[in-house]
């Protein structure tokens, strides 16, 4: 896709940017205009990512609150601004009920959860100061029907689901939107272990999808295109929910 002005003068933040569906949406983002900032726990990938692309690298665990707070007055004491946060960064558990362990479940809810409110509440005092905002909270399908065998993962991704009908509830009189996007099976790092012979049984279109199929929901959703969208489910799935 050639260069475009869709995001144009606007500053993005997208958490686990350094690969998969978050290095898609970075490219994207910048290809449309926008000053992006990636963040990860993965430094080197990041920092090779930001340099090919064009766009600024931070260090960043979301499970830590301090750092949330350090990333944004980062981004805002440079630019001034901050539009849009695709809260993107995510960690997988597969593990079965009566197999879940508490530390499992501890560090999935961190991440995948916790790491979601910390973001949001970190960015939505400059939001509304600025009387607009995106916020962008990668679910899942797992955040919308109960996959066998990922408790931990699905916990985390259903809250993810209502934290953002709250969170567009409070803040949309102040012009910022909230929503929730839900992929089904991306072709990522997150899903090379998956036997995906027998998964793509269950998506009609009978593919996976490549992380640019998500990244362009993202970037309507985080541009003014999707104005009237806040507090919704966008599901990006090839057919398998519903
Ligand atoms: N791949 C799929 O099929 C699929 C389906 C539905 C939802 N998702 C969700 O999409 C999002 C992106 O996943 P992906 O498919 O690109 O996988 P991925 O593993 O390639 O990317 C996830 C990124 O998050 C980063 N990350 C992990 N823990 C972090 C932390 N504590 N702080 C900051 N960054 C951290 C990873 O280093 C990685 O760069 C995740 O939230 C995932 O749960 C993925």
């Amino acid at each position: 896709m050639g260069s475009g002005e869709r995001l144009a003068g606007k500053v993005a933040l997208i958490t686990g940017g350094a690969r998969g569906q978050g290095a898609a949406e970075a490219k994207l983002f910048t290809e449309q205009g926008a000053t992006v900032v990636i963040s990860d726990v993965l430094t080197e990938a990041g920092e090779r990512l930001a340099g090919e692309i064009g766009c600024e690298f931070l260090e960043h665990d979301v499970a830590s609150e301090d750092r949330w707070a350090e990333v944004v007055a980062d981004i805002t004491g440079r630019h001034g601004r901050l539009d849009v946060l695709v809260n993107n960064a995510g960690i997988l558990g597969g593990a079965k009920l009566i197999n879940t362990s508490s530390e499992a479940w501890d560090r999935i809810i961190a991440v995948n959860q916790t790491g979601v409110f910390y973001g949001m509440r970190a960015v939505a005092p400059t939001m509304m100061e600025a009387g607009a905002g995106s916020i962008i909270n990668i679910s899942s399908v797992a955040g919308l029907e109960g996959p066998f065998g990922s408790m931990a993962y699905t916990a985390s991704k259903f809250a993810v689901r209502g934290m953002t009908k709250v969170a567009a509830k409070e803040l949309s009189p102040s012009g910022v939107r909230v929503n929730s996007v839900h992929p089904g099976l991306i072709d990522t790092a997150m899903t090379t272990e998956f036997p995906k012979e027998q998964m793509l049984r269950t998506v009609p279109m009978g593919r996976e999808a490549e992380p640019v199929e998500v990244a362009n929901l993202v970037l309507f959703l985080a541009s003014d295109e999707a104005s009237y969208c806040t507090g919704q489910e966008f599901v990006v799935d090839g057919g398998m929910h519903g």
